[in-house]
């Protein structure tokens, strides 16, 4: 730990009212990445080496959300879609924020070629900055997430799922099939796999299993052949026919009925599908 803490640059930052520990280095200018602390502005993502100076930047900083177009709004949660042409200095500072929270190698300066999609949770001091993800503007492998994080103080609640679900509305808007880049990291693979799995079982449960194949499963929920196929396999539901070797698809209730228990228990926040106001790039 001790050690952990030596080596991380910066090991700490402030970011609004929250103190975070950070998880791995990023690569903020070495006179700043060499102090124990960064001091964030919660709305701009300016990083500066004090608490001084991050106060009296905020008596100046005329910020109060990120910028960009807000695409959706609904129950207190925003979503800002943020063009890295358009604000490059806005997202280079995201990338810097998202890899201290991320092991691989992540693109940082090179932000023009991304769309970023920022989740605010909203009150009457400003729309604070829950999560992102970043999407490439023109993807030859159709991956509609390039990068995903949820802030480590908004862990665990939802967030990271509505981010995956927005992600897939995207993708169902652009009349596509999507799945998100590879490498996942460990946290993401577990979120996409709890996703995945929660979309089939809600999909499943709602239509008769000999009318299912995976193209109509993909076609519904934007996820792509492959990754449902996987899901699939995973849960046990994916057969061979033994006379005509063809794949098929054979329900499991018990998992349905324990999908269903679980949604009717959780009070994650919930995607309005008809909140968002956009169209698909050209
Ligand atoms: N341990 C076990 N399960 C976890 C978990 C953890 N630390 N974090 C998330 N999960 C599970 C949740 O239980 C949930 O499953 P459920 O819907 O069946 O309950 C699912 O994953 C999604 O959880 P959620 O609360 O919506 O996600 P999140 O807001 O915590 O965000 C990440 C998930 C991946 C975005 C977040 O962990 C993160 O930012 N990690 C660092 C950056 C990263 O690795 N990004 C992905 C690679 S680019
Ligand atoms: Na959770």
């Amino acid at each position: 730990e001790e050690d952990l803490l030596t080596k991380r640059c910066p090991a700490r930052i402030q970011f609004a009212q929250y103190d975070i520990v950070t998880w791995y280095s990023s690569p903020y200018p070495v006179e700043y990445a060499r102090l124990n602390k960064l001091y964030l502005c919660e709305f701009c993502l300016k990083y500066m080496k004090s608490k001084k100076v991050a106060e009296r930047h905020r008596t100046q900083c005329k910020e109060f959300h990120p910028p960009g177009k807000e695409i959706y709004r609904h129950e207190g949660l925003s979503v800002f879609e943020v063009d890295g042409n358009a604000a490059k200095f806005y997202c280079q500072n995201l990338c810097l924020l998202v890899k201290l929270f991320l092991d691989h190698k992540t693109l940082y300066y090179d932000v023009e070629p991304f769309l970023f999609y920022v989740l605010t949770k909203n009150d009457e001091t400003g729309c604070h900055l829950v999560g992102y993800f970043s999407k490439e503007k023109a993807c030859q492998q159709r991956y509609n997430v390039s990068c995903i994080m949820t802030l480590p103080q908004y862990q665990r609640s939802g967030y990271g799922r509505f981010l995956i679900d927005f992600s897939y509305l995207l993708s169902r808007k652009e009349g596509q099939h999507g799945s998100p880049e590879k490498p996942l990291s460990d946290l993401g693979r577990v979120s996409y796999h709890a996703y995945w799995k929660s979309v089939v079982l809600e999909y499943m449960s709602n239509f008769d299993s000999s009318t299912l194949s995976v193209v109509t499963i993909a076609d519904s929920t934007g996820m792509s052949p492959h990754d449902i196929a996987s899901t699939l396999q995973r849960l046990g539901m994916l057969e061979r026919d033994p006379k005509t070797r063809k794949w098929k698809i054979h329900s499991r209730q018990d998992l349905i009925d324990e999908h269903k228990a679980k949604e009717a228990k959780s009070n994650r926040p919930r995607l309005c599908d008809e909140a968002l106001k956009w169209t698909p790039l050209g």
